[in-house]
């Protein structure tokens, strides 16, 4: 039903009613015929059981008439204190039922929290408060391996070997899939490579580094998330300490103070379902907004500015322009219009680094896959 309801545009406006339903359809099905053949199971136990027993006290009363000459009075008190114990036995044993029934769901839930468990990020190394970690020599990648699957033979991320220089701007290009957001995962320590090493200024990141490392990082993902909340709250909660001020400032830099200045309550709109809902645009300027307000050491964008007009990608692009030599600013895009200011960029293929270097050198490199997608671009540009 969550499934219908979330993808309820792409449903109606493909047609897919009829499918989804059917699925839908077949999902109650099953259930259904669990559901049966769970009563079925509980009434044939529960029948062989009762069944059994009056066999059970017929032999008793038979015995103790028929052989032992037990008195009626005593047979009939024994008859009494029994009829009193039974619905504790039949309690029993419904128990035990419920119990077997039960005991499925909760081994996995047992599964699921061994699996948190262990997969669980160490407390943070320093707890010192407000100093956030400056990167300050910058990242670099030896020889990592990475695969979502370990069971799959093949390589999200092999064998790449790179360096981003603190204090610029590095783009990370390459066809849908090559692997950019992996890359990003592993260089601020969400997912750690199956061999090789990330160093942050020289320094392994291990799981403890990481969690300290994104105290000063800010990345917008590719599918940018609001909470249910006003924008306000929404900025606050990269940054609880700052003005109003500065929020304006940091939607401004995102290019959606106007915007915002519009919505019913100005910053104080609740966002979501049962309060405004924004374009997809205006979305990725509000995360990216919250991603400035944080002043972060290290800045990344995975596609931030993908659902922006040129207009205004281009003011955002000049804006990340001076930012750059305060921030480290690791930028994913797919039109490479916006990363032609770039110190260094790198171009990704099937998990490997195929080109790596300045805009104008890689776009004069014969037979690269750089030039191959610039010449797409301007194609389609005219
Ligand atoms: N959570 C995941 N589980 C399993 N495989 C994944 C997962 N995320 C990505 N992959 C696979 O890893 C490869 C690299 O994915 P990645 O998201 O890094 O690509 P990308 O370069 O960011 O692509 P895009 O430009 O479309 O965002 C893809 O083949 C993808 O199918
Ligand atoms: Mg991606």
């Amino acid at each position: 039903m969550t499934d219908h309801f979330n993808g309820i545009k792409d449903i109606k406006g493909n047609r897919m009613e009829q499918q989804h339903l059917s699925w839908f359809r077949a999902l109650c099905d099953r259930l259904e015929g669990n559901l049966v053949q769970f009563t079925r199971l509980q009434s044939a136990s529960q029948f062989h059981y009762k069944a059994a027993a009056s066999v059970l006290i017929a032999v008793f009363v038979y015995f103790a008439f028929a052989v032992l000459h037990v008195q009626a009075e005593t047979l009939v008190f024994i008859v009494l204190v029994f009829s009193r114990l039974w619905p504790k036995f039949s309690a029993l044993q419904s128990n035990l039922e419920q119990i077997g029934q039960t005991v499925p769901a909760f081994r996995h839930l047992r599964e699921l929290q061994q699996a948190s468990e262990a997969a669980r990020e160490p407390e943070p190394l320093r707890l010192a408060e407000g100093g956030a970690v400056q990167v300050a020599q910058g990242f670099e990648l030896r020889d990592v391996y990475y695969r979502y699957d370990r069971e799959q033979e093949t390589y999200a991320l092999q064998a790449v070997n790179l360096r981003i220089p603190a204090h610029r701007m590095t783009a990370v290009v390459g066809r849908s899939g090559a692997g950019k957001s992996t890359l990003i995962d592993l260089l601020i320590g969400l997912v750690q490579p199956e061999r090789g090493q990330v160093l942050v200024d020289g320094k392994p990141l291990g799981a403890g580094e990481a969690y300290e490392l994104r105290r000063s990082v800010s990345y917008v993902s590719q599918d940018p998330f609001l909470f249910h909340e006003s924008v306000r709250d929404n900025l606050a909660i990269a940054a609880p300490d700052a003005s109003e001020e500065r929020m304006w400032e940091a939607l401004r830099f995102a290019a959606a103070d106007a915007f915002v200045k519009r919505l019913p309550e100005g910053l104080d709109t609740i966002l979501g379902d049962r309060g405004v809902r924004l374009s997809g645009g205006e979305r990725q300027r509000i995360v990216l907004a919250r991603a400035i307000l944080r002043n972060p050491s290290v800045l990344v964008l995975d596609e931030a500015t993908s659902a922006l007009d040129s207009e205004r990608e281009a003011g955002i692009q000049e804006a990340l322009e001076r930012l750059r030599g305060r921030m480290t600013l690791i930028v994913i895009a797919h039109r490479l219009s916006t990363i032609r200011g770039a110190d260094q960029i790198i171009v990704l293929d099937n998990g490997t680094i195929v080109q790596n270097g300045g805009y104008t050198q890689l776009s004069e490199e014969q037979d690269g896959l750089f030039g191959k997608l610039l010449s797409y671009q301007a194609k389609a540009s005219g």
